[in-house]
């Protein structure tokens, strides 16, 4: 016979027990502090392998917050709350910024429980999965295009590799010069792009989709076009052309797939109000052009030139000569006959496609307003040898964007002859030396492809020594890459 008080206790357990509820699997829980159940517990199911993750969706990251604590030993009705006390088999999901997760066995279920821990009144989510955690901060950024004084062109992280079947000897059949592209894939994450003033200090918040969803602010931002783009083998992305932004301000940009993956944050700085060249994107042949070029405005009713409104008189030399070099390659027994161990004529297309693009597309930029030095402001003279990029010594040497101001008063020198001619005082931002390299490296030797030497005349045309170094050693130049997460951009990519 058990003592009468302790069967009164054990009845209390269990009908607090009965009323804990149990968390779903794969499915997203919402919770506000001031409204818990009481115990502030619940069921987790039996499962051989959970990945459990929360993410604080108010408050500041200051604390305090929540603290969230499991026990995997059973989730029998006497089983107490997990707590800050521990215990055989409790867990403490530790938090930091905003976001928790714990990966654990429940061979017969568990508890997971809320501790309060004095935090002002906050909302919560809690992510319940037998399979990859529901809340997420990914390490795959997103990636900037390029901005206008009042535009900006970003891209999501890729979320899907492209499947491009390798052509083979006999049916060696290269992509066109005006490339068909690819569908799009059916389905995709539901991206939403959360864009604030760097100002607003988003970054120092708390990092969870749904913290981050709710701070979309009173800015102007809106999302001016967006589609599925295919920039480069790296994979499908999602596209944005956003408007509204006011001139010379740094943004920070997340980009939130399914409410609960967070990507980011990266920041970019839109251009003075003076700028002038507009947005050229979403180009089929050109897959990876994405920036601003020195154009008249697109015409009335577009934001920015596409396919559809470019001039002829720049597409087409450029798929002319796209298709020539594409005839002049398949002279080579592609696929049969080997000219590199590595690559093949495909490379060679895509690289030379790549560079040709950069080539024919002269981009636009302008001296960063945070950190005006930080780019060039005379032209490197047409004997510049190597980097001209690194100047002055120790602490105070700055690395300088590969930016030469245009003389529009001298409309011969400009770089694509079927440019039409730009009046507006812009700086061309030179193509990186390295997708000049990429085609020799890539392209059978004789199609005679070669690029100006560093120890030459290089820099008066390309950006050198910033991705690889001078001597050509791979990513050991200045910047490592053309761009970085902060909004510097060193040179064109294409
Ligand atoms: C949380 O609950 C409190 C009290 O019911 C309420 O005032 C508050 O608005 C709720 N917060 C959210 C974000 O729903
Ligand atoms: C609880 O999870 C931990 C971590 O996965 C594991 O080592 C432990 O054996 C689990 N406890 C039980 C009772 O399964
Ligand atoms: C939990 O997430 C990790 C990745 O963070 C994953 O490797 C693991 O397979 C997941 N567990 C289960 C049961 O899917
Ligand atoms: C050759 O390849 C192309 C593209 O992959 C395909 O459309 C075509 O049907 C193939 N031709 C033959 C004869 O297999
Ligand atoms: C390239 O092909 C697309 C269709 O695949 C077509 O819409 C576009 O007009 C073509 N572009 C040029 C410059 O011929
Ligand atoms: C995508 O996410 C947004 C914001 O979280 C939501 O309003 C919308 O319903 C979602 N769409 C789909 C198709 O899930
Ligand atoms: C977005 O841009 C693409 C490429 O220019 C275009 O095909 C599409 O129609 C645009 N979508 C909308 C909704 O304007
Ligand atoms: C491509 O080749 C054709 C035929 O040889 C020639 O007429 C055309 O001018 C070439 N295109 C370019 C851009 O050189
Ligand atoms: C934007 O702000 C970030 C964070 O303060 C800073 O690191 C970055 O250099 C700024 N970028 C530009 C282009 O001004």
């Amino acid at each position: 016979m058990l003592p009468e008080a302790f069967l009164l206790l054990l009845s209390a357990a269990i009908s607090s027990a009965q009323t804990r509820q149990e968390l779903s699997i794969n499915q997203l829980a919402s919770f506000n502090t001031s409204r818990l159940p009481n115990p502030p517990s619940f069921n987790l199911p039996d499962q051989d392998e959970l990945n459990i993750t929360v993410a604080l969706c108010a408050g500041s990251n200051a604390g305090p917050f929540p603290r969230f604590f499991v026990s995997n030993s059973t989730h029998s009705a006497i089983e107490d709350d997990p707590g800050p006390s521990g215990g055989t088999d409790v867990y403490e999901i530790m938090v930091g910024d905003g976001h928790g997760s714990w990966t654990g066995k429940f061979p017969s279920g568990g508890v997971l429980a809320v501790d309060v821990n004095g935090a002002p009144q906050t909302t919560f989510e809690i992510g319940v999965s037998n399979a990859d955690p529901m809340h997420e901060v990914l390490t795959n950024l997103p990636l900037f295009g390029d901005s206008t004084a009042n535009q900006a062109l970003i891209f999501s992280a890729p979320f899907l590799a492209p499947s491009l079947p390798k052509p083979s000897y006999p049916n060696y059949t290269l992509p066109g010069g005006n490339l068909s592209f690819p569908d799009p894939p059916s389905s995709s994450p539901n991206f939403t792009i959360i864009v604030q003033s760097t100002a607003s200090g988003i970054a120092s918040g708390h990092q969870t989709g749904c913290f981050l969803s709710s701070q979309r602010s009173s800015l102007n931002v809106n999302v001016v076009n967006q589609t599925l783009w295919l920039k480069d083998a790296d994979g499908w992305r999602s596209q944005w052309i956003l408007g509204g932004l006011s001139p010379s301000t740094n943004y920070t940009v997340y980009v939130v797939q399914d409410s609960t993956k967070v990507s980011g944050p990266i920041y970019f700085a839109t251009k003075s109000a003076a700028y002038s060249c507009p947005l050229v994107a979403s180009l089929p042949y050109c897959p990876g052009i994405a920036y601003t070029i020195p154009l008249p405005a697109p015409p009335p009713g577009a934001a920015f030139y596409d396919n559809g409104n470019l001039p002829e008189a720049i597409t087409t030399p450029l798929i002319s000569y796209l298709t020539n070099f594409t005839v002049s390659l398949g002279t080579f027994a592609c696929g049969r006959d080997i000219y590199s161990p590595l690559v093949g004529c495909d490379d060679c297309q895509r690289e030379y496609r790549k560079w040709l693009c950069a080539i024919t597309f002269p981009r636009c930029g302008e001296p960063s307003p945070s950190s005006s030095g930080s780019f060039t402001s005379s032209s490197a003279p047409a004997s510049a040898t190597g980097l001209s990029a690194v100047q002055g010594t120790g602490d105070a040497q700055k690395v300088f964007s590969a930016l030469v101001p245009q003389d529009t008063g001298r409309p011969e020198l400009r770089r694509n002859q079927n440019f039409p001619e730009f009046t507006n005082p812009y700086s061309l931002l030179l193509p990186c030396i390295e997708t000049c390299n990429v085609v020799d490296r890539t392209c059978p030797a004789f199609l005679g492809f070669r690029c100006p030497l560093p120890q030459f005349n290089a820099a008066a045309t390309y950006g050198v020594g910033y991705i690889d170094s001078t001597d050509g050693d791979q990513d050991k130049g200045a910047t490592g890459a053309a761009q970085d997460r902060w909004g510097n951009v060193w040179c064109n990519s294409g």
